[in-house]
This record gives structure tokens, sequence and C-alpha cells, in this order.
């Protein structure tokens, strides 16, 4: 997404902070997603919390992939939208009785299960609804993604999934347990993974697994591998992830069976770098140390820098044939020291009512937006 001086002008007139969602991007990624997974005839579901986004998740659901959902909020809102039932997948390490209560009314595709005790729980809710739950046991493999700590599930001493010592327990509980259907296998290792090799190690562990299952007489219809494919936070033009680099290794290191289906949650990689975060310089502080530019928009609209102290590329959109001058602080309004977007950030000269723009925030960006210090609802703008 770059910006044309019709953007900008058009930018002047909108209230600022704002997610600026670039929808032509967005559907040139979806159909490179959407074309590189039918080559293998993978599956995908779009994992909603990265972005829900009612106008986003709508153009997500017209290239027919299906949706992931980690609450009964997104559960509600895939089905709002359109979803198939069928098309559904809720995971989450801790699903309440009602949200699940509310995924069986909808006869979802599956329930990512990450507990024996969750196990036992649908098969009751599901009893009390003469129903059977369809059900994935997401396993997590003790794999390394090698990225961000805070963004890694797939290690023993994360909360994500069941252990690999607890699947004798979990293959009795289904069998115990009437009101569960075995569909699959599920995992996720996490995030932002930018090192591919990660994912051969992956499908070694999915191998394994399903080679597990199936020697004790289950049947693996689902390999469900998660999502994580990582982007380009440095190069934010750069738009469109390799999704054929991507998809091949699974093709290459899983030893899936003719009948065996394959699915992905992609969250982050189809919709980063959709979205840039507009906002407008309020003041500028040259000091000795150090010179602020404190920005209209702040950890509230979005706190990846905050929580992951994330990288964003910020641009001067105000100036953009002018030198790099300076170096800035770039810090938003919030009565927080970590409210801050990037250190000695590299700008042309900067000042009052200039428009940054902050660069690949499609993804966990406006939905981790909150109204700490009463701050007001991020605005949102589109173009085609
Ligand atoms: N499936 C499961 C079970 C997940 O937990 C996640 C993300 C995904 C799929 C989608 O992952 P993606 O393809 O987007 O990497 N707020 C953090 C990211 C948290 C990711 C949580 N799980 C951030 O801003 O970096």
């Amino acid at each position: 997404m770059s910006f044309s001086d019709k953007d900008i002008a058009q930018f002047a007139n909108l209230d600022t902070p704002f997610y600026y969602y670039d929808l032509t991007l967005l559907q040139k990624t979806l159909d490179a997603c959407a074309l590189a997974a039918k080559m293998s005839n993978f599956h995908v579901h779009y994992a909603m919390k990265a972005n829900f986004n009612p106008t986003i998740v709508s153009r997500i659901k017209a290239v027919g992939f299906g949706a992931d959902a980690v609450s009964g909020g997104e559960v509600g809102q895939a089905v709002e939208l359109g979803f198939p039932a069928n098309n559904i997948v809720f995971a989450g390490v801790g699903k309440s009785d009602k949200e699940i209560n509310y995924a069986l009314d909808q006869d979802i595709f599956c329930f990512n299960v990450e507990s024996i005790q969750e196990l036992e729980v649908i098969n009751e809710l599901a009893a009390k609804k003469g129903k059977t739950a369809s059900v994935a046991i997401r396993i997590n493999p003790n794999v390394d993604a090698h990225t961000h700590a805070n963004i890694t599930t797939g290690l023993d001493e994360n909360k994500f999934g069941i252990n690999s010592w607890d699947l004798p327990a979990c293959a009795d509980a289904l069998r115990r347990l009437p009101n569960l259907q075995f569909v699959g296998i599920h995992f996720h290792i996490g995030s932002q993974i930018t090192n591919l090799d990660v994912y051969k190690n992956l499908c070694v562990r999915v191998n394994e697994f399903a080679t597990w299952f199936e020697e004790r007489g289950f049947t693996v219809k689902v390999l469900n591998v998660g999502g994580g494919l990582g982007i380009d936070y440095h190069n934010p033009d750069q738009q469109i992830p390799d999704f054929g680099k991507y998809f091949k290794i699974f093709n290459d290191f899983l030893e899936r069976k003719p009948s065996q289906e394959v699915h992905f949650e992609l969250g982050r990689a189809l919709v980063g770098q959709c979205s840039s975060l507009i906002s407008k310089v309020l003041f500028v502080k040259n000091g000795k140390k150090k010179n602020f530019i404190i920005l209209d928009a702040g950890m509230t609209e979005l706190m990846r820098p905050a929580l992951y102290q994330a990288y964003h590329q910020i641009q001067n959109i105000s100036r953009p044939n002018t030198p790099i001058a300076l170096n800035y602080d770039v810090v938003g309004p919030i009565c927080e020291s970590t409210d801050c977007f990037g250190k000695e950030v590299e700008l042309p000269e900067t000042f009052r009512n200039d428009l940054i723009a902050i660069r690949s925030t499609g993804a966990y960006g406006e939905v981790m937006s909150s109204h700490y210090n009463l701050r007001e609802n991020v605005h949102v703008a589109f173009s085609e």
C-alpha cells in the first residue's frame, strides 16, 4: 500500500486516527492465497482474531475460505456474515459452557479441543442437546516457532493444546465419550513465523501424531496445521506473502493420505499488509537529547509496539519527497511510557498537523484497540 496524492488529499477530510484499508490489495492477497491453496487442495479457515472488521471478513468469506473463531462472539459473527456452519471451527484454551452451547446450536464443523476436561464438558453439553460434537484434538507438538516469546504457542511450557504424554488418556476419553466424533488433529505453534523451516519440523510431528492415532484405530480425516505465516514488517510495500512457497512445504513434508484433508488457519498473512494506521501530529518537542513526535494515535489504537516491542514502519506522508533530516521518538498521547511506536525513527523534519502512516497494521491492529483513558473508538476508512 503506497499513498497517492489523491489518498492524501482525501485523508485531510477524515477524522484521525483511522485505520485505512486497501481493499484492492486485500483482494489480491486473498486471490493469491486461494489459488495457491487450490493447487494443493488445501482448505483455509481465516483466523478471525487477526481482524474481525465485517467489511474485511465479508471479502474473505467471498473467496470461499472458512472461519476460525476463538470465542462465541467470533462464531456468532462468522454465522451472521454468512459462513456456512460446516466451514467454521472453534478453537481456544478456555471455552465457556455458554460458548460451547452456542456453537453446538449452530452445528459448527468442529471444536479444536485443548484439554481432556474440555472433551468431557463438550460431551456432556452435547449429550444434553442430543447431539454429537465433532472434535479435533489440539496437540502441543513442542516445536519451537522461532518467533517472539509472547506469540509462541507450541512449546511444552505454553498453555495451549494437549501434551504428548496426555494423549493415551485423551484417546481413552474419545473412546469413552459417546457424544463426541473425532475428526482429526490440530496444531498451531505460533505467529509471525518467518523462518519457514520451522514448518518442516511441524510436518514431521504431524506425521508422527497422525500415525499414533491411526495405529490406535482412529480415522484421522483432518490434519489442521494452524496458521502463523509471517509478513515483512520492514518492507510494507512488498505486500503479498509467498503462499506458494509456504504451501509447498506442507505438500512436500506432510505424509497425507488421499482421504485426508489439510486445513490451515491463516490470519496475519491475509490481512496484515492491507492497512495502515493514519495519525496526525499533535505536537513536536525538540529536546537536547531527544526529539519527540506526539501523535493523536496511541497504544489504545495500536497495541503491538507497546505489548511486543513490535516494529511497524513509520512514514511522514505529508512530506513524501522531503529528505530524512532528524531522528524522532514517535509516541502517543497515553499516560504510559510504553506508549511509543518507534524510537530514533529517521524522518523528514516534521511539523504539527503532518500525517503519519504506521504501516502493516491490518492484523491485530484495530481488533486489539481499547478504550483505556476513555479514548474514542478508532475510525476506519476503506479504499477500493
Ligand atoms: N490458529 C490459532 C489457534 C491461533 O492461536 C492463531 C493466532 C492463529 C491460528 C492465526 O495466527 P496468524 O496466522 O495470524 O499468525 N496479537 C499477536 C498475535 C497473536 C496470535 C494469536 N494466535 C500479534 O499482534 O502479533
